[in-house]
């Protein structure tokens, strides 16, 4: 588990599996959350939302050096959790059987996507993408994997900011073809500053985190509980 000095220099991105029995984390988890949890109508989403709440308290909490359900976790603006009064900032995301999770000492996103096919990727990137990036869905030899690269990309930088869907998508271009962080391309003070990269997802899934600390190191792990 890394330091609270070593995730300062860098952003940590840990990918967990949802795909696990629920009922021994639950009690990492404070009563709020687990009404929350059971008020899902689908059992996927109840267990996507335990396990990403169960893990983000337990690395928050070994960071910290408190217990899981100590962890100040408060409700931000435009509902984006955070914690309270603390120095990390972190950011979570769950889709399918993924659950990623992002620490890091300055504001963070970090999104994740099962690929599915896409019988319109190109409709909706020409809806939410900039032009430049519905060019690269159009040019792309695999046009939903290409589309779920730009999406997670521009989510993660969406919920860095903690903006939400009011943000104008359109108004900035993500990066092509990076492998480290790179800045994104905008006409808007909004996105300005900002620096994305995919991440390497688990096969099955694309995942990006964003930041506005240029130099930071992205490192990627597994969390098993
Ligand atoms: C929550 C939101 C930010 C992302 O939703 P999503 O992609 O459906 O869900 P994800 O799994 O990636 O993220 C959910 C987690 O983000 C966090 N979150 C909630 N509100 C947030 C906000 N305003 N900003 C950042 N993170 C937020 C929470 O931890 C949440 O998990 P929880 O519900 O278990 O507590 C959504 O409300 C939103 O506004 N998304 C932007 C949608 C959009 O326009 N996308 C187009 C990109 S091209």
């Amino acid at each position: 588990m890394p330091r609270n000095d070593e995730i300062n220099a860098s952003i940590n991105v840990w990918f967990v599996d949802a795909a696990i029995d629920t009922e021994p984390l639950e009690q990492l988890l404070i009563p709020d959350e687990r009404t929350r949890a059971r008020r899902y109508r689908f059992e996927a989403d109840r267990r996507r939302s335990i396990v990403a709440r169960a893990a983000l308290r337990r690395l928050l909490g070994d960071a910290l050096g408190i217990a899981p359900r100590d962890v100040p976790i408060v409700v931000g603006d435009n509902d984006k959790p955070r914690l309270d009064g603390g120095a990390l900032h972190f950011n979570a995301t769950h889709s399918g059987d993924l659950v990623a999770i992002a620490i890091a000492a300055t504001e963070v996103g970090v999104d994740a996507e099962q690929l599915r096919p896409m019988s319109d990727a190109v409709a909706i990137a020409e809806r939410f993408f900039s032009p430049a990036e519905v060019e690269r869905v159009k040019g792309a030899c695999n046009v939903d994997a290409e589309f779920f690269t730009i999406w997670t990309m521009k989510e993660a930088v969406v919920k860095g900011i903690g903006s939400g869907i009011m943000s104008s998508l359109q108004s900035f271009t993500t990066p092509a073809g990076v492998t480290t962080l790179a800045p994104v391309e905008c006409g808007n003070a909004t996105f300005s500053g900002w620096y994305t990269m995919p991440l390497g997802a688990p096969e099955g899934y694309r995942a990006a985190v964003a930041t506005k600390s240029a130099n930071a190191l992205v490192s990627v792990r597994e969390f098993r509980f």
